[in-house]
């Protein structure tokens, strides 16, 4: 399943132009697999139930953190403080993993094994509750097993897209 004929039928300049316009946050999801360890940016995450506490986030069927999830069983959602959106290019592909850090970056290990950024503005660990597969992307149900506040406390605003020239979504490059 790729694009739907619904969509196929539209123009894609103005879907694009129209999903653009969706508010996102962007951060880091990390995971890992054995020796494997890995951070991506990614922009599309959000709560997705109260109780269980779930957070769901939609990864390329692609990315090498989509198997890290997979084999896994867990992700760590990193959000980021919004004066400092340098990372988001660099972890646009497959990261550096050196002396526990992700290209240069310090991480822990969480609990379920997974990279937690020690920079991190606040952080969301999660085992893996469910896989939607969904066309490009899975979307990846976690249930929040942890979560924490950085050092710098509660009032550092966090990354959002807007506040880069950085674009993702619409409809797949080619696909029309
Ligand atoms: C601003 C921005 C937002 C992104 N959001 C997502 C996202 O929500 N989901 C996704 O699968 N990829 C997203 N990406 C693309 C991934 O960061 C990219 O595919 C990366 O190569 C995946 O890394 P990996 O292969 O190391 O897992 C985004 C990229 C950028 C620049």
């Amino acid at each position: 399943m790729t694009n739907s004929d619904k969509t196929r039928d539209l123009d894609p300049v103005l879907v694009n132009r129209v999903l653009w316009k969706i508010p996102n946050v962007l951060c880091l999801i990390g995971s890992r697999a054995e020796a494997t360890w890995n951070a991506m940016t990614a922009s599309w995450v959000t709560q997705l139930s109260m109780d269980p506490v779930l957070i769901g986030v939609s990864i390329d069927v692609t990315a090498v953190t989509n198997r890290l999830v997979r084999e896994g069983g867990a992700f760590s959602v990193n959000l980021w403080d919004r004066s400092d959106t340098r990372p988001f290019v660099k972890f646009s592909k497959p990261a550096l993993f050196d002396d526990m850090t992700l290209n240069g970056r310090p991480i822990r290990q969480g609990e379920s094994g997974v990279p937690i950024f020690t920079e991190a503005a606040a952080w969301i660990e999660c085992d893996l509750f469910h896989t939607v597969p969904l066309g490009t992307h899975d979307l990846f149900v976690g249930e929040v097993i942890d979560v924490g506040i950085g050092s710098r406390g509660d009032e550092v605003p966090v990354a959002r897209m807007e506040d880069t020239r950085m674009k993702y979504g619409g409809v797949r490059r080619g696909a029309h």
